[in-house]
């Protein structure tokens, strides 16, 4: 009997061959995912493939059999570990790509359940390595790896290293009770390992997914121990002599009950569109948490629904993988060119073969200098991994050393610069940076303008790099005093310019000469000198002319400022060609000097005070002028070293699921209040309120 059914010009023959060449791609990328921690594809990628040919088998029914990848999970396990049959087979989830996947598998459990209603348990999806662990009569007796799903492999003695584990269950435990969990790499610990690898010069680990894998795949449980891993438990597998549960939330709780670490972001969800909130949110917050998670995991609360549900070969149909955008895609380095900014610091680049990652496409990156090029041995031509997280600026993050081409040789740092004059690269012995030590090397000197005219400076609109391109070009300006000298025929002479927006950039520039003094500090270009310190030195003293006229002394006791500062600022003014360019920028009617002095006590000098939600007698911007106006600052994001948090009406989950969890005092506005008066906290506000451990999952 035949049951092939596609018609269109793909023949069964073809379709079997590619179904072929996908099975053997997916069970290599298996296992050099699930066995050799080290994939050479990304996940994305992966997930492709097996849509390919999930596909495929959908429309020739007859290329199914049972073998197929599509029908299992993970690889069969290597040969370095005893295996370990599993009596509950750990399966794998189905993933939905977006929320109209999601809505889907809602629909399919509201038909299996004939229209019966149910409520969700939402989870993070945490990226790292599934685990089986066995307790009899209250002891740790066996953990080991998810590998194809039925088999998998003893890692016993490394995963009693992990601290987070329980190794004895209290009295009255069940006489047999397996818990089913992540284990992960928390974020502190891969940095930590990496910053490790760095200085021992060996290879870095590419993300804490593979490091945490690597980790208990080790055949000494000391190097395991030294790797710092946790765990998460979500799951109960074999039972015997235990409590009888109804739900999942339910077993969950039971789990926290005995010592097991449960995530305290799970959440009971009783309706559709609150999972699908769930979803979203962890989606835009994911950064926020200190470990990776690549999805959310919905599952039917109810275990009697869930037994009507059942599963498919492969993965229950009572719970789906809500899976995020990737943020980590392969791509080929293609050529690595250096550039040159305003300081003269060169620094190289990768130039990408374009790969659409996290939310955008990406076809450059810096590579920072010459040592992390050295560190992460990328090479033209190399098949690199990119990674963008959220708003982070795109990384090279090491090359895929299983497909590197044989004649590839490691790339060298240039000796000259390729600007017109050639100037020569050099690297002062001592320092990370490699410098184009030609002060009138024309890149720098562009970059010098348009940094000047940038947002963070002068904020001249329409003097974008490639205006100040055309004008250097032409000989119009040689550096950005020059700017102001610039009339409407000049810029007449650019391509591309009329009447119009001739003027326009006219204007522009000419509005430009009273920015406040910061921005024009900022716009001068000194070496180490970002808003904050401008911002404090102009507080300090009110006009460029005081700055100039100020002692070394000074500038360093200035608050925010510091000797290195002081030492650029002194030096910079020193330089007579600079002192001639100031004198130009007056000329031009440039102001240099209009900003308010505050004259309030600085009470919170050097301390972070993070606000969140709204307060009745401040907004955004009052709050953070408050604080700064008493020489503190107010970040975006909690962290060990914040002050404080304040918290107003509805407050950022995660802000304040962070403060708690690192024991950051919480303010109310009244509290606010106090600390901007004292520049201290109310009494009785020093410790967090609570633990976020113990936050039970629940129907918020
Ligand atoms: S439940 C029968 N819950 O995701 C249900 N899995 O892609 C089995 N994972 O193999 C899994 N976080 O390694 C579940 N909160 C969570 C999870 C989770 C991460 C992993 C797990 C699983 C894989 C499926």
């Amino acid at each position: 009997m035949t049951t092939v059914k596609k018609t269109d010009s793909t023949s069964l023959d073809e379709a079997r061959a590619r179904a072929e060449n996908l099975r053997t791609a997916i069970a290599y990328h298996n296992d050099r995912y699930n066995n050799l921690d080290s994939p050479e594809i990304s996940d994305a990628e992966f997930d492709q493939l097996v849509r390919d040919l999930r596909q495929l088998e959908t429309d020739f029914p007859d290329l199914i059999d049972e073998t197929s990848p599509t029908q299992s999970v993970g690889a069969t396990p290597g040969a370095t570990f005893e295996a370990v049959r599993h009596r509950v087979p750990m399966t794998s989830l189905d993933n939905a790509m977006d929320s109209s996947e999601l809505g889907a598998w809602g629909d399919r459990v509201a038909r299996g359940l004939g229209g019966a209603e149910a409520t969700f348990v939402c989870e993070l999806k945490i990226d790292g390595l599934a685990m089986s662990l066995r307790y009899e009569n209250g002891v740790m007796v066996q953990a080991a790896t998810r590998g194809d799903g039925r088999v998998g492999e003893d890692v016993t003695p490394n995963v009693a290293t992990v601290a987070a584990i329980p190794k004895t269950l209290p009295p009255g435990s069940p006489d047999v009770l397996e818990v089913r969990g992540e284990i992960y790499m928390p974020l502190a610990s891969f940095e930590a390992l990496n910053a490790r690898a760095a200085a021992a010069g060996t290879q870095r680990f590419v993300n804490p997914r593979n490091a945490g894998a690597g980790s208990l795949r080790q055949k000494d449980p000391a190097v395991t121990a030294s790797r710092e891993l946790s765990f998460w438990s979500y799951q109960l597998g074999e039972v015997v002599g235990g409590p009888e549960f109804t739900s999942h939330h339910e077993t969950l709780e039971y789990l926290r009950s005995l010592g097991f670490p449960v995530n305290p972001n799970i959440r009971q969800m009783a309706t559709r569109d609150e999972v699908e909130s769930y979803c979203f949110h962890w989606r835009d917050s994911r950064h926020e948490l200190p470990y990776e998670i690549d999805g959310v995991v919905v599952k039917v609360d109810s275990l009697a629904q869930r037994e009507t549900l059942g599963f498919t070969s492969k993965a229950p149909r009572w719970a789906i993988a809500f899976k995020f955008p990737p943020e980590e895609r392969n791509t080929i380095l293609r050529n690595i060119q250096v550039s040159v900014g305003r300081t003269g610091r060169a620094t190289p680049f990768a130039v990408l073969e374009p790969v659409f990652v996290g939310g955008s496409t990406v076809s450059m990156a810096t590579l920072h200098n010459q040592d992390q090029v050295r560190i992460k041995d990328v090479r033209p031509g190399d098949t690199v991994v990119v990674r963008k997280a959220g708003d982070v600026i795109p990384e090279v993050v090491g090359p895929v050393l299983s497909l590197r081409l044989p004649d590839s040789v490691p790339w060298e740092f240039p000796t000259t610069c390729s600007c017109p004059l050639q100037s020569t690269f050099l690297r002062v012995e001592g320092e990370a940076d490699t410098r184009c030590v030609e002060p009138e090397c024309p890149f720098q000197r562009d970059q010098r303008i348009i940094h000047f005219a940038s947002r963070g400076g002068m904020d001249i609109e329409g003097m974008g790099e490639r205006t100040v391109f055309a004008l250097a070009d032409k000989g119009l300006v040689r550096d950005y005093a020059g700017l102001y000298s610039l009339t409407v025929d000049d810029l007449l002479t650019l391509e591309g310019f009329g009447q119009i927006s001739a003027t326009n950039l006219f204007n522009a520039i000419q509005g430009s000469k009273d920015r406040p003094l910061p921005r024009l500090l900022v716009g001068l270009g000194i070496k180490n000198l970002g808003p904050s310190a401008a911002e404090a030195l102009a507080r300090a003293f009110g006009t460029l002319d005081a700055i100039i006229g100020a002692s070394h002394a000074d500038l360093a006791t200035t608050e925010g400022v510091g000797g290195v500062i002081a030492d650029k600022v002194v030096n910079w003014f020193s330089d007579p060609a600079h002192r001639e360019i100031i004198e130009r920028l007056r000329a031009g009617g440039v102001e240099f000097g209009n900003v308010v002095v505050s004259r309030l006590a600085q009470n919170l000098a050097g301390k972070a005070i993070v606000v969140t939600g709204g307060l009745e007698g401040f907004n955004r911007e009052e709050a953070e002028a408050a604080i700064k106006d008493r020489g503190g600052k107010s970040p975006g994001s909690v962290s060990a070293k914040t002050f404080a948090v304040v918290v107003g009406n509805e407050p950022g989950a995660s802000k304040l699921t962070k403060a708690e969890a690192l024991g950051i005092p919480i303010l109310d506005e009244a509290g606010f209040r106090f600390v901007l008066e004292t520049g201290g906290l109310p009494p009785g506000s020093g410790e967090s309120t609570g633990d976020a451990g113990d936050v039970p999952p629940s129907a918020e």
